[in-house]
């Protein structure tokens, strides 16, 4: 069995993708290199904190001293989750994700490489986005070959650590795959992003922003088949490829935010339409014949059970969430939408 090492498994795709691969015995031992931003978490990973084959390493792919990690840790398998996710931050603040998205990226890619020449069968998963590609009008699909067009700092530095994997299989034949997937949901999601937020504010009887008129379509995917995406490709990917994932459930942000209402019994009176993110990409949509032909992979969880599922969790998960929200997530409600957020405290 594989070793693995992950980075960024204290966020939300990650910390499932070490739970499942734990649970699930698809490796021998798992190393998680985590800078615990504010988006990293260990309370995400409690429940295998104590399992004797998982190991926790507390680093900044930007200055710390990636290689020694890897050269000690021997990995088999490198799984590349750690970013600066936000795309609403990337507007705020590019430097640090060019700085994290693609130094860290190139940090950890050397790290693999240098590993390599002592350790042959090194393989590197680089975990994309379909923001590469751009955005679509209200037809067309994305292919693996779609060329790339992103428009946003988060999915400029995205793409070029999406390159940048592909480069290393090329030029220092290292054993690389890129997945590229749709926006995920499921529990253990930062607050602020769309569904969480949606969820957590309908809870609070507070105002959900929507940006602009809630027509941006999104394709959604539940995380625990994205993950189950990502171990295909590690048991079956080919070296130099990359992968697209979808949920084959595109729908618009107003449609989700009514979802969500409607499963929690909550007017449409709380929607609130806000200026409009800079730049919105309109619409995502992912073609994923060639991970159903070449890796027997496909979403199973339709995205109705999976909101109810999440929005079932955040219901039950409220010490979790209520721990966030405060501070830093407080203040970057103010930054984004000018106006002060007050949650309200558990009763
Ligand atoms: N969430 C989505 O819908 C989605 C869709 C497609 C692709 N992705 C990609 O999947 C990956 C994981 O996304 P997520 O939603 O779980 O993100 P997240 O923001 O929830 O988690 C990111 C994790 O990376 C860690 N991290 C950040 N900077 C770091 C650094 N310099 N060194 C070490 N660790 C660092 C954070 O502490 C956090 O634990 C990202 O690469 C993202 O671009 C996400």
């Amino acid at each position: 069995m594989a070793k693995y090492l992950i980075t960024g498994g204290a966020g939300f795709i990650g910390s499932h993708f070490c739970r499942m691969a734990l649970k699930q015995n698809w490796c021998e031992s798992l190393v998680n290199i985590d800078a615990l931003t504010y988006a990293g978490n260990l309370h995400n990973l409690k429940e295998i904190q104590a399992d004797p084959r998982y190991r926790f390493v507390h680093l900044d792919l930007n200055s710390g001293d990636v290689d020694s990690i890897v050269k000690e840790t021997e990995p088999d398998v490198i799984i590349h989750f750690a970013a600066e996710s936000h795309v609403d931050r990337s507007i705020e603040d590019p430097g640090l994700f060019l700085k994290t998205n693609i130094i860290g990226t190139f940090n950890l890619l050397n790290a693999a490489k240098n590993l390599q020449t002592s350790k042959k069968g090194l393989r590197f998963v680089m975990v994309s986005t379909d923001e590469v590609y751009g955005s679509l009008e209200a037809t067309g699909q994305f292919f693996e070959e779609t060329p790339f067009a992103p428009r946003s700092p988060y999915s400029v530095s995205k793409a070029s650590a999406d390159m940048l994997a592909t480069a290393y299989h090329h030029t220092f034949n290292l054993q690389t795959m890129v997945v590229r997937c749709s926006n995920n949901y499921g529990p253990n999601q930062f607050p602020e992003k769309l569904i969480p937020q949606s969820i957590i504010f309908a809870l609070q009887d507070r105002s959900i922003p929507v940006y602009g008129k809630g027509t941006n379509v999104r394709d959604w995917i539940y995380v625990e088949d994205f993950v189950a995406g990502i171990q295909t490709v590690i048991a079956r990917g080919k070296s130099g490829e990359a992968y697209n994932f979808g949920g084959r459930s595109e729908c618009s942000n107003i449609e989700v935010v009514e979802m969500i209402l409607a499963s929690l019994k909550k007017p449409s009176s709380l929607i609130q339409f806000v200026k409009d993110r800079k730049g919105h990409d309109f619409r995502y949509s992912m073609n994923f014949d060639k991970a159903e032909r070449e890796l027997n992979w496909r979403p199973t969880v339709k995205f109705e059970t999976g909101l109810k599922e999440t929005i079932k969790w955040y219901q039950s998960n409220l010490v979790w969430w209520e721990a966030i929200t405060s501070g830093e997530y407080l203040k970057f409600y103010e930054r984004n939408y000018g106006e002060k957020l007050v949650l309200k405290g558990r009763s």
